[in-house]
């Protein structure tokens, strides 16, 4: 996906450091199942109708899909009523018309009465503490007062992109590549980094807390909002639950293994039910580098986690990122972080009962008992799908209980059976093979290294599980599941049942008896992505999808106040899809289930982040990440992009303006209900 010709150390590709190594990270053969399952799938999803495009694509060839502006009223209408933006690509954004889209925050914007206006040329660690951060992703609103109209925007800043940031730091040149000797392949090289400018990195890291209200129909930032704050890579915070303080999660600077500084590559997150603002740490490895010494204890623990990867440079400056200095340090990254939002000044905490992999997010919700349930994905081939019940219930209005929740409960791992069911395995040492022998001799280890003790319940590996949503109108559960073009025939099971997955796939949860907190469940493909025109692809978008509607590349998704289900995408790209990434509202129920809509897509070089839609269904928010991270295969531009030559100067299109990631706000032009 967006890959580039780029060195790996060139920037922080989050999808294409993910696409560029082996064969994900799961060294156990946890599995498969096969053609039971093909055979299974293709049964139902004919009797349901949702394979109709498919099932002719596959015996026909194939089919000319419908245009925009075909899509009405031939077959089962979609509930969403806007008219589709055209799927394409260019420098730009485009949203469906009727609906305003308006950038809110960008890049450098200032928070404070104090902060410096942005200035790329002469950007100083200071000045980006102080100012929005880099790679906007999980966009979460809190409300103050119980307004729709007021709030707390919590925007999560994923990770850096160095060569479209800062000027003066590409040179251009050009290797020969590995499939044709004869051919050269133009590839950026990246100066290494001085202090400073890894400081600016760390400082355009972790999170924004931002006070926004809605002025005559359009959101404005309140700058000095008393409840503004930045957190980066360099905020103090807190480990609790059971593994805090245990000895693998002590180093040098911290013998209490309870104190550490930052949160970094924190893609999807959440907001609790009690309001509080959940930053996921994703993909921590890149951010480590040296050598851990000879037979360390965490050898085989690092290897699970890619750890060290070395993208980032930090270590260099930074002893806690060199391994070979700080070997417990990376025990202290990869956990689910909550921020009470109230309090500025409040130290965040990593909840360590919620284990320890590459979180993608955490979205909540309260069970029928009360307890409240996070479902959580672990972004790499062939890793997990994860939940965590808390021991003890929500209690409405008692905000000090509820800031407990989250060190007391239980997490469990997805095994998806081959006939449909599937049951929650708990993480539990003592339980199973979860034991002293095997290197288990407290909960602190099954949590410092979820992924060997998911290995061990024999939990199915998924093909990369991104964000997982609830939906409180029907008790079901969406999981995004992006890609794994690694996944071989014999490799093929039921809830992964394409090989060399291009194009992802989402599986749909039924809890038992609609209870989030039960422990087994059923399950079904709600859609297999890709272009369903394409007959060997066995895309499943229904057949009323137009050429805009169909996609690839799950990543985020959001189910709004209807119980309907919105998805973002990370990969699409002009030559892999034709496309950019973007919004696309997909269809649930009824005879329309598996109908997809594009709504909003990004500009050349984009990520699809986000998405919210507010609980009055006046406003959506996505988050434009890494717009201009590529062009070279989209026809307008051509080639490598960097910050002296961009393929896209999104938003502001001034040419002494890099392009910059925003969080825009798209509402109804004169009002109401989105879609
Ligand atoms: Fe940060 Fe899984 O994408
Ligand atoms: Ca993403
Ligand atoms: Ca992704
Ligand atoms: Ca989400």
């Amino acid at each position: 996906m967006t890959e580039h010709a780029l060195p790996r150390h060139a920037a922080f590709p989050t999808s294409r450091l993910e696409d560029a190594d082996g064969e994900g990270l799961n060294p156990t053969a946890n599995r498969t199942m096969g053609e039971i399952i093909t055979a299974r799938f293709s049964r139902r999803d004919l009797l349901r109708g949702a394979l109709a495009t498919t099932a002719i694509a596959a015996t026909l060839g194939p089919v000319a899909l419908l245009s925009a502006g075909d899509a009405k009223a031939e077959g089962p209408a979609s509930r969403f009523d806007f008219t589709e933006v055209e799927a394409g690509v260019d420098e730009t954004h485009h949203v469906a018309s009727g609906y305003d889209a308006d950038v809110l925050l960008r890049w450098g914007d200032p928070l404070f009465a104090d902060s410096s206006a942005f200035d790329p040329r002469n950007q100083t660690p200071e000045a980006q503490a102080r100012q929005f951060g880099y790679n906007n992703d999980y966009v979460g609103f809190i409300p103050l007062n119980g307004s729709s109209e007021h709030g707390l925007l919590v925007v999560n800043h994923e990770y850096t992109n160095e060569h479209l940031m800062f000027p003066g730091i590409v040179s251009l040149s050009e290797k020969a590549d590995e499939k044709n000797p004869e051919k050269k392949i133009p590839i950026l090289a990246i100066k290494d980094a001085d202090r400073t400018r890894v400081d600016i990195e760390m400082a355009a890291h972790g999170g924004t807390v931002v006070e926004i209200r809605k002025v005559e129909g359009k959101w404005q930032v309140v700058r000095d909002g008393a409840l503004n704050r930045r957190i980066t890579a360099g905020t103090e915070m807190e480990l609790t639950g059971p593994a805090a303080g245990h000895l693998r999660l002590q180093t040098a600077a911290d013998p209490s293994g309870r104190r550490v500084f930052g949160t970094i590559n924190n893609c999807a997150g959440g907001v609790t039910p009690w309001g509080t603002y959940i930053m996921a740490e994703e993909n921590i490895h890149g951010y480590f580098t040296g050598k851990l010494p000879e037979g360390h204890r965490e050898a085989a623990n690092y290897k699970r986690m890619g750890i060290p990867e070395g993208t980032y440079q930090w270590g260099r400056f930074h002893e806690r990122f060199d391994v070979s200095k700080a070997p417990n340090e990376p025990n202290r990254f990869g956990w689910v972080v909550e921020v009470d939002v109230m309090d500025p000044n409040s130290v965040p905490k990593k909840r360590t009962a919620l284990g320890r992999f590459k979180h993608e997010g955490a979205e909540s919700i309260v069970s029928k008992d009360g307890r409240v349930v996070f479902y959580l994905g672990d972004d790499e081939r062939f890793d997990y799908v994860y939940k965590f019940v808390t021991k003890d219930r929500f209690v409405e209005g008692d905000r000090a209980a509820n800031m407990r929740l989250l060190d007391e409960g239980t997490l469990f791992v997805a095994k998806f059976g081959e006939d449909g069911t599937m049951e929650w395995l708990p993480l539990v040492q003592g339980q199973g093979k979860l034991t002293a022998e095997n290197g288990f001799e407290t909960q602190a280890d099954v949590l410092i290294e979820t992924r060997r003790a998911a290995d061990l319940l024999g939990a199915t590996p998924m093909d990369r599980p991104e964000d997982v949503e609830p939906n409180a109108t029907n008790g079901r559960v969406y999981v995004m599941l992006t890609n794994n073009t690694r996944r071989k025939e014999e490799q093929v099971d039921a809830a992964n049942p394409r090989a060399k997955n291009a194009f992802g796939h989402i599986i749909e949860i039924h809890e038992e008896g609609g209870d989030f907190a039960a422990a087994k469940g059923r399950w079904e493909v709600l859609l297999k992505c890709g272009d369903p025109s394409v007959a060997e692809v066995g895309a499943t978008f229904s057949s009323e999808t137009t050429k805009n509607g169909w996609f690839g590349m799950p990543d985020n998704c959001s189910v709004d106040t209807e119980g309907r289900l919105w998805v973002s995408t990370d990969g699409n790209s002009p030559k892999g899809t034709g496309r950019t990434d973007g919004l696309w509202a997909v269809e649930t129920e009824g005879a329309a289930r598996g109908t997809s809509k594009l709504f909003f897509r990004v500009p050349v070089g984009a990520e699809m982040c986000g998405p919210l839609l507010l609980p009055d269904m006046q406003t959506a928010f996505v988050a434009v990440q890494h717009p201009g991270d590529g062009g070279e295969d989209w026809e307008g531009f051509g080639r490598l992009s960097y910050y002296e030559d961009l393929s896209t100067r999104w938003p502001d299109f001034q040419p002494d303006m890099p392009t910059r990631p925003s969080v825009v706000a798209i509402t109804r032009q004169g009002g109401g209900r989105i879609a």
